[in-house]
């Protein structure tokens, strides 16, 4: 088994990135960490307990994280999660409180044991990385646990907030430069699953439908149900839900190695993945005006029937 931890922004794609994390074989999820993001802090930490519920997976320990980022105001999406976030589908709440420790510390915590053991954590970044950057400045030494970073985020084309930037890097782009940079410098593998591929995961209505007869299957369907209504379509991405797809199964995902800078000011463009695709002709680091940016693997294309199928088959 995979040994994971999940960053979210609960989040109805969180959810479904969750429900699929709790309870694919292959994965051993660790935590889950919390942050401000698509809701509040608090609203993210009661709906990330409520999807673990969901998927049967009160074990797994769950801690708040940062409420705002690192600069600026928290800007919420509750026009993309309702206001609530998870679409306001009067699903019951959990009841249950988080662990005691901050994200940080638990995120710390575990990899310190997994540099230990040897069984290297994959962090899965889906929400701002605000958590991700106080980690790696307060506890840089904890980043020789990690096997690698897939985060969802970024673009290589256009962006969602804005657009020029997507929504988890322009709610914290200093975050996301910070984590990119030093994951760079310490050679932490980094892949970014970005709004390229974020939309090609779709579930029909007619699939969503089909689910059912488990709290997991009850809460995916309503998931994609809702998610379908505020998109104003009959499918439904399961978003974040594919980088944890990527994370199980790599081989239905395309990458290539590109420098990647985020862009910190900016009229219009604040937040931007800049994904350098010049031809680099083979050697990445030799960008003769400045010193070499993180060389991170940018998904291009992804199976999406294959990662359909994957969640379907895991959340029902
Ligand atoms: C990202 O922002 C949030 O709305 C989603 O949960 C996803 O992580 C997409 O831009
Ligand atoms: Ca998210």
């Amino acid at each position: 088994m995979k040994p994971v931890i999940l960053d979210v922004d609960t989040g109805l794609d969180d959810a479904c990135a969750l429900l699929l994390a709790a309870q694919h074989p292959d994965l051993d999820l660790k935590a889950v960490t919390c942050v401000g993001g698509n809701v509040g802090l608090d609203e993210v930490v009661v709906n990330t307990l409520t999807v673990l519920e969901a998927a049967g997976r009160e074990d797994v320990p769950v801690a708040r994280g940062a409420a705002l980022p690192l600069l600026q105001p928290v800007r919420s999406a509750p026009h993309v999660h309702g206001v609530d976030g998870l679409g306001d589908i009067d699903w019951p709440k959990s009841t249950r409180t988080p662990v005691g420790a901050h994200a940080v510390e638990v995120l710390r915590d575990n990899l310190r044991e997994a540099a230990r053991t040897g069984e290297l954590i994959t962090l899965i970044p889906l929400a701002p990385m605000t958590n991700i950057a106080l980690l790696l400045r307060t506890y840089p030494e904890a980043a020789a646990g990690l096997r690698e970073i897939v985060f969802m985020g970024g673009a290589a084309g256009i962006g969602n907030a804005t657009a020029s930037a997507e929504f988890n890097i322009w709610t914290d782009p200093e975050a996301a430069a910070i984590v990119l940079s030093t994951a760079g410098r310490l050679g932490v593998g980094v892949t970014m699953y970005g709004l390229d591929v974020f939309y090609d995961v779709p579930i029909t209505l007619d699939q969503a439908r089909s689910l059912g007869g488990s709290p997991s299957a009850d809460l995916a369907r309503r998931l994609i149900e809702k998610r379908s209504e505020l998109y104003k379509a009959d499918a439904a991405s399961i978003g974040d839900g594919g980088a944890v797809c990527a994370v199980i199964d790599p081989s239905g995902l395309t990458t290539e190695p590109y420098p990647l800078h985020v862009e910190l000011s900016g009229s219009w463009s604040r937040g931007r993945t800049i994904v350098d695709t010049r031809d680099w002709s083979g050697d990445l680091t030799s960008d003769p005006y400045g010193p070499p940016p993180p060389v991170v693997q940018v998904a291009t294309a992804v199976d999406g029937p294959r990662y359909t199928n994957l969640w379907l088959n895991t959340v029902q």
